[in-house]
C-alpha cells in the first residue's frame, strides 16, 4: 500500500496525501454458475485485491490511472460517456455512471472531480472477480470522498448495475455481494433467489484455501459467459410449463427435468442438469461444512468440477489436469475450477500443512504436461473493502 500511495504521486504529482482503499477479491467454493439461476452459492473474500488511491480535485475532472496501464483516463464529470469505451477503466466509469443516474441524480449534482490510481495484486481475469473488486472498491471510494452515505449494500448493488449495464456482462449477483458482505473467516451462504445472506465459519486451522493460476487467458469468458446465462433462460423456459410455481431454474424438482429431458434440446438439457444437480450438491457442501467433514466437501468440489466439464462445457485441459491431480493428493480434499471457467483458477481444498506437498504434485504434474509451472497460492481470508489509514 506505501508502494502504491509513492505510485500515486508519480502518476497525479505531488499535493495532499491521497487516501487509500482495498477491496479483496474472492474465490467461490460451491455452487459453480448458480447465482443467476437463483440458487446458492457459497464463496469466500481473499487476501489479494485491489488497491486504490484518490485525492479530490478543485475542477471537475475524473483522472483515473491504473498501475498496468500507464495512460491516464480523462472525464469531464458533467459529460459522463453514455457507453463503455471497452477498456479497464469501464469498470470504476460504469460505478460513477450509476452513481450519477441511481444515487446521486443528474451528473451535475456529483461532487468535485477526483484523482484516481488503481492497482493491486490480484491476477486479472482469472476467476477472481477482479472486475467486482474494482466495482465495489470504487463504490466504497467515492462514498467516502464524496460522502454519499451509501450503505454497504448500496454498493453491492451499485457495483454489480455497472458491470450489467454499463461494461454489458449479464453476471449474476455472486461477486459483488462475495466481497461487499465478507466476513473474516466464513464462508458466505448468499441465497440467490431472495438475496439472504448467511455467515458459515469455515476452520483455518484445519483447511487451507490453495489457489492454482493455468495462467490460459479466458479470451471467450464474456461471450460464452452471457450464451450460458440465455441457454438456462431457455432451459428454464421449456421446463416451467410443467412446474409452474418454479420462478428460476433451481425451483426445477428433479423428477421434473427427468420426465422432460428427452423432449428437450440436449444442450439445453446438461445445461440443467448441472444446475439441478448443483444446487443439491451445494446443500450437500453446506451440511458437511457444519459437521466439521471436510472430506464431504471435496468430494461435492470435485463432483462440481466434472459437471462442469461435461454438462456445462466451461473447463479446459489445463484446469481438468489440476483438478485430477488434488483427486490423488494425500493432502487435498477436492478440487474444481472457480469463477466462471473456461481457463483461469481452480480451488484446492487442502488440510493446514500440506499445502507445500500439494503445490508440489500440481506443479510437477503441470509441468510435464504442459511445459510451464501454474502459479500455485495459499489464500487467506478477508473482512472485505475498507480504507486503510496507515499505509
Ligand atoms: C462469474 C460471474 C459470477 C458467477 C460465476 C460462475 O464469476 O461473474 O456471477 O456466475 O462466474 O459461478
Amino acid at each position: 500500500m506505501a508502494a502504491h500511495a509513492a505510485q500515486f504521486v508519480d502518476c497525479h504529482g505531488p499535493g495532499p496525501d491521497p487516501r487509500l482503499f482495498f477491496s479483496p477479491g474472492r474465490v467461490n467454493l460451491f455452487g459453480g454458475h448458480l447465482d443467476y439461476n437463483g440458487g446458492p452459492v457459497m464463496p469466500t473474500a481473499i487476501d489479494r485485491g485491489t488497491f486504490i488511491a484518490a485525492r479530490s480535485r478543485s475542477d471537475r475532472l475524473l483522472r483515473m490511472a491504473s498501475a498496468y496501464d500507464p495512460q491516464v483516463v480523462e472525464v469531464d464529470l458533467d459529460q459522463l460517456p453514455a457507453t463503455r469505451v471497452s477498456k479497464w477503466v469501464d469498470y470504476p466509469l460504469g460505478v460513477i455512471v450509476e452513481l450519477a443516474a441511481q444515487v446521486a441524480g443528474p451528473g451535475s449534482a456529483l461532487p468535485g472531480g477526483l484523482d484516481i490510481l488503481y492497482g493491486g495484486d490480484l491476477p486479472i481475469g482469472s476467476g477472481l472477480s477482479s472486475s467486482a473488486s474494482i466495482c465495489v472498491g470504487t463504490a466504497l471510494m467515492l462514498d467516502s470522498l464524496w460522502g454519499l452515505e451509501l450503505s454497504n449494500l448500496d454498493r453491492v448493488r451499485v457495483a454489480l448495475r455497472a458491470e450489467r449495464h454499463f461494461v454489458g456482462v449479464q453476471c449474476g449477483i455472486m461477486d459483488p455481494y462475495a466481497i461487499g458482505c465478507a466476513r473474516e473467516g466464513h464462508l458466505l451462504w448468499l441465497d440467490c433467489k431472495d438475496e439472504s445472506i448467511e455467515y458459515l465459519p469455515i476452520d483455518g486451522t484445519q483447511l487451507s484455501i490453495l489457489v492454482t493460476n493455468t495462467g490460459v487467458q479466458r479470451a471467450l469468458a464474456a461471450s460464452e459467459f452471457n450464451r450460458r446465462v440465455d441457454q438456462c433462460a431457455q432451459a428454464f423456459d421449456t421446463l416451467r410449463s410443467s412446474s409452474p410455481e418454479a420462478t428460476c431454474l433451481r425451483d426445477i424438482p428433479l423428477d421434473v427435468f427427468e420426465s422432460m429431458r428427452g423432449s428437450m434440446d440436449p444442450v439445453l438439457a446438461d445445461r440443467a442438469e448441472h444446475v439441478i444437480h448443483e444446487v443439491r450438491r451445494t446443500f450437500e457442501a453446506r451440511e458437511h461444512l457444519l459437521a466439521g467433514n471436510p472430506g464431504g466437501m471435496g468430494e461435492c468440489m470435485t463432483q462440481t468440477h466434472e459437471s462442469l466439464r461435461s454438462l456445462y462445457q466451461v473447463s479446459c485441459p489445463e484446469l481438468d489436469l489440476l483438478v485430477e491431480t488434488a483427486a490423488g493428493c494425500p493432502g487435498a480434499f477436492g478440487a474444481r475450477l472457480t469463477g466462471a471457467g473456461f481457463g483461469g483458477c481452480t480451488v484446492t481444498l487442502v488440510r493446514r500443512g500440506e499445502e507445500r506437498d500439494v503445490q508440489a504434485s500440481l506443479e510437477a504434474r503441470f509441468e510435464g504436461e504442459f511445459g510451464r509451472r501454474p502459479q500455485v497460492e495459499v489464500f487467506e481470508g478477508d473482512p472485505g473493502p475498507r480504507e486503510i489509514t496507515s499505509a
